[in-house]
């Protein structure tokens, strides 16, 4: 193995730049040359490839988003993309690829992996989507941030005797929801994982009404439900002053926190390892702070639900 290629690829995540700083020192320090693709597969198709040096890297460690730029691209889903982009691999004399991305980038990297390009995956989304895996580089940070800003929001729904609707990303999940729920200290978390009623939401809404509670919170995940439409739906069927907060993009931006930068720096090593190893087609991540390597297979084929003990205990918090 002589030189080893890094992308990033999906939504950006904040960490990204970290694990893309940890491949690229780890492969410098074990004597491989570094190419970085920028925008993702799409870039990767066209030949937008450059030298990484150890100063390519410096002062990013603390930066959110991601200096190799990211993107979506539908041609690469198709075998001819697929074909374009294992071209400029071997015209580069890539001897591997690390992916930093979500499950569908991690498709895309399995595909390139039976074209015959040894590579990696690293979880890199806010969503903490992936099976297999203690938690993604990005998770942290955005819960983070959604809790900071429910934080404030919870000053003016208390000054103002509101009710607040917050809807947070998570795209299919809601592990974000649930954790930015639970720490924000949320009347009632709506996720996708589980069935709900809006009557019920509306019963301990009253609930801690008749007790004394003067405002509330409502954290909606985008895969459950719109936040508008919750908040139109209580607005029409109760008494409450109802806002809404779509807290969106933010949730992508921003410094990672210590645990996002940790996490993506020893799975960038490690990823580096494992090329170095031949190992190919498989996803890193920890399982109880362990580094692992998972095949994308197993990966994709494995159920995964946010923790559900984690659901009661916020519904039992906010009594
Ligand atoms: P994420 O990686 O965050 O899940 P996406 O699902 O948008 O984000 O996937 C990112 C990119 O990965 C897609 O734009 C596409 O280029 C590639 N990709 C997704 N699914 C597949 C697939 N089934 N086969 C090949 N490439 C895929
Ligand atoms: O996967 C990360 C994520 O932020 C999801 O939570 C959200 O559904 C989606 O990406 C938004 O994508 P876009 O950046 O295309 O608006």
């Amino acid at each position: 193995m002589r030189r080893i290629a890094v992308l990033s690829s999906g939504g950006d995540a904040p960490g990204m730049n970290a694990a893309i700083r940890a491949v690229v020192r780890a492969g410098i320090y074990n004597g491989l040359e570094v190419i970085g693709v920028s925008h993702g597969y799409s870039g990767l198709m066209a030949g937008e490839v450059s030298s990484m040096s150890l100063g390519s890297v410096a002062d990013i460690i603390h930066r959110g988003g991601t200096i190799l730029y990211t993107a979506r691209s539908e041609e690469f889903k198709t075998p001819q993309g697929q074909q374009k982009a294992y071209a400029v691999l071997r015209q580069h004399e890539v001897d591997g690829l690390i992916v930093i991305g979500g499950d569908g980038s991690f498709r895309g990297a399995q595909a390139l992996s039976r074209l015959g390009v040894p590579t990696i995956g690293i979880p890199g989304t806010i969503d903490n989507d992936i099976p297999c895996c203690d938690q993604t580089i990005g998770f942290d940070t955005a819960v983070n941030t959604a809790i900071d800003a429910i934080d404030k929001i919870r000053d003016t729904a208390t000054s103002h005797e509101r009710t607040y609707v917050v809807e947070v990303m998570g795209r299919h999940a809601g592990d974000i929801a649930l954790h930015v729920g639970l720490a924000g200290g949320a009347e009632s978390v709506l996720i996708p994982e589980v069935p709900f009623q809006m009557d019920e939401v509306i019963r301990k809404l009253e609930r801690s009404v008749a007790r004394g509670k003067k405002h509330s919170i409502i954290v909606v995940a985008e895969g459950a439900a719109s936040g508008l439409d919750v908040g139109k739906y209580l607005t029409e069927h109760t008494g409450f002053d109802v806002r809404v907060t779509v807290l969106g993009h933010i949730q992508r931006g921003g410094a990672p926190s210590f645990r996002d930068r940790i996490l993506a720096s020893q799975l960038g090593e490690y990823a580096v390892q494992l090329l170095m190893q031949g190992v190919s087609g498989k996803m890193v991540s920890t399982h109880n702070g362990m580094s692992q390597a998972v095949d994308f297979d197993t990966v994709f084929t494995t159920p995964r639900q946010p923790s559900l003990e984690l659901f009661r205990l916020a519904d039992i918090l906010a009594i």
